[in-house]
């Protein structure tokens, strides 16, 4: 018998890229195969994101083009799933802009997708199930994960943050920590099926444990996974710089596995902004811990988010994140255009920033921040890296490409047989956004 197929779309974080691969798993588990073809599909999912509007309108925009689809295919089943189905309002528009949607589930409930699926297909209804509690994500779900060599592994769930512009904490739920042993044998596992990188997932980090009743914390975790043989890399993210302590950036010095790399979202560098968006650290606070990680770990790569045009963003408050992105000299920035989300309290503060006004910050920032990140990449020419070789160039099929640890993408030419392996690398060239080198 031919097997179903299903054609998946991903939209926002690393955890959503995530809770895709369990999905995957689950349609493993029951027979299905992946499609990247669309028109072959048996099963169409769309795992949304919530974030910016921007990422809500793209699933808008290509729910629209599913449409005809479904005409054409009487089979075809449609589902919508994570973050923006969490919330009402969104799941309210999905089912009455795109009556044809079969099938809704939220972030917890990915292991009732098969039973979503059957019933789907007997009862022709809209089925729709959500959880808000993260209490009830199950822990034993498949997982088909995109790559062999490298992992995700979820360390919390949900964010108990509640900065003012972002609607995680309501889409995610509650933070809560996972049980260490569950994620220690998850990690042994992976490291038996060759894996070698790590990368452990929360919206932070840095709170892991908050829930538990003994001292057992991030760092502890650190310390632990380090001790796992196999595993070459310990990536993680986030970190939120309220909670970054001494002993994190002590563990990072000390555990050789964990990479010389932090992503450390700054998101503007005015005291009165960070104040509002109720980020709880100082531009000093962050600029302090910037200063004792680059001691400790010299060499080390950082990176951020930045948010440009929060409300009541002067042109002081945007200098003074200028000022940060020149006193870090940060390798890499994830910028954004402050976004309006419903239900959030900066969604009703009065004095939003003119969207011109946005839009030239913003510019002004990437002139800013691009010389810089050139300059930081300049740095690596002519020295030795260890690459873990992650895939085959997309626009030249004799190139790889992969990462040092300190995150950096790197092309140079060589076999497919090395994906998955750490080479040595000597690199030649870097422009802004890679560094070129040759196999030594
Ligand atoms: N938990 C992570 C980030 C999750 S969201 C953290 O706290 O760092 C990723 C990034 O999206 C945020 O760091 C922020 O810079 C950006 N972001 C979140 N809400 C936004 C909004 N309403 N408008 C613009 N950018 C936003
Ligand atoms: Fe959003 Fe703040 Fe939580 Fe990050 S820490 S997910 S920005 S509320
Ligand atoms: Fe991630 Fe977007 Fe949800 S950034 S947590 S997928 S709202």
């Amino acid at each position: 018998m031919k097997k179903l197929a299903y054609y998946i779309e991903t939209y926002g974080c690393q955890m959503n890229e995530h809770d895709s691969e369990k999905i995957a798993g689950m349609l493993h588990s029951i027979g299905y195969n992946e499609t990247n073809d669309k028109t072959k599909a048996d099963l169409i999912l769309f795992n949304t994101c919530l974030i910016r509007e921007n990422a809500e309108l793209k699933v808008y925009g290509k729910l629209g083009e599913i449409k005809k689809l479904k005409s054409t295919n009487k089979n075809l089943l449609v589902a919508v799933c994570g973050c923006m189905m969490q919330i009402k309002n969104n799941r309210d528009k999905i089912t009455s802009k795109f009556p044809f949607v079969d099938i809704i589930f939220g972030t917890n409930n990915i292991h009732e997708l098969p039973q979503l699926i059957e019933d789907a297909y007997t009862n022709h209804k809209r089925n729709i199930s959500i959880i808000e509690d993260t209490q009830y994500i199950k822990e034993d779900m498949p997982k088909t994960r995109k790559y062999k060599h490298k992992a995700l592994v979820n360390i919390t769930y949900g964010c108990n943050n509640f900065c003012s512009y972002c609607v995680v904490p309501y889409t995610r739920g509650r933070e809560k920590s996972r049980d260490p042993k569950d994620i220690i044998n998850e990690i042994k596992l992976l490291s038996k099926q060759n894996c070698k990188e790590i990368t452990l997932l929360g919206q932070n980090v840095n709170s892991y444990g908050k829930t538990f009743n003994n001292k057992y914390d991030f760092p502890s975790l650190l310390y632990d996974l380090d001790k796992i043989d196999g595993i070459e890399r310990i990536r993680f993210m986030t970190s939120h710089p309220k909670d970054l302590s001494i002993r994190l950036i002590e563990a990072m010095r000390d555990c050789n596995k964990v990479c010389e790399h932090i992503h450390l979202p700054i998101q503007s560098g005015s005291n009165k902004v960070l104040k509002n968006m109720n980020r709880k650290y100082t531009k000093e606070q962050y600029l302090e811990l910037i200063y004792a990680i680059k001691k400790e770990i010299p060499g080390i790569a950082i990176t951020t988010d930045i948010i440009v045009g929060f409300p009541g963003e002067t042109e002081e408050d945007f200098l003074e994140t200028i000022d940060v992105v020149k006193k870090v000299e940060y390798d890499s920035a994830f910028t954004f255009l402050y976004s309006i989300r419903q239900g959030t309290p900066a969604a009703k503060m009065q004095n939003q920033i003119d969207d011109n006004i946005k839009h030239k910050r913003f510019n002004y920032l990437l002139e800013e921040l691009y010389p810089i990140i050139y300059k930081k990449n300049q740095e690596y020419i002519n020295r030795e890296f260890n690459v873990l070789v992650d895939t085959v160039s997309k626009n030249n099929k004799d190139y790889l490409t992969g990462r040092t640890r300190t995150n950096k993408l790197v092309h140079f030419k060589g076999n497919k047989n090395l994906i998955g392996e750490i080479v040595r690398i000597k690199i030649l060239d870097a422009k802004t956004w890679f560094l070129e080198g040759i196999l030594v």
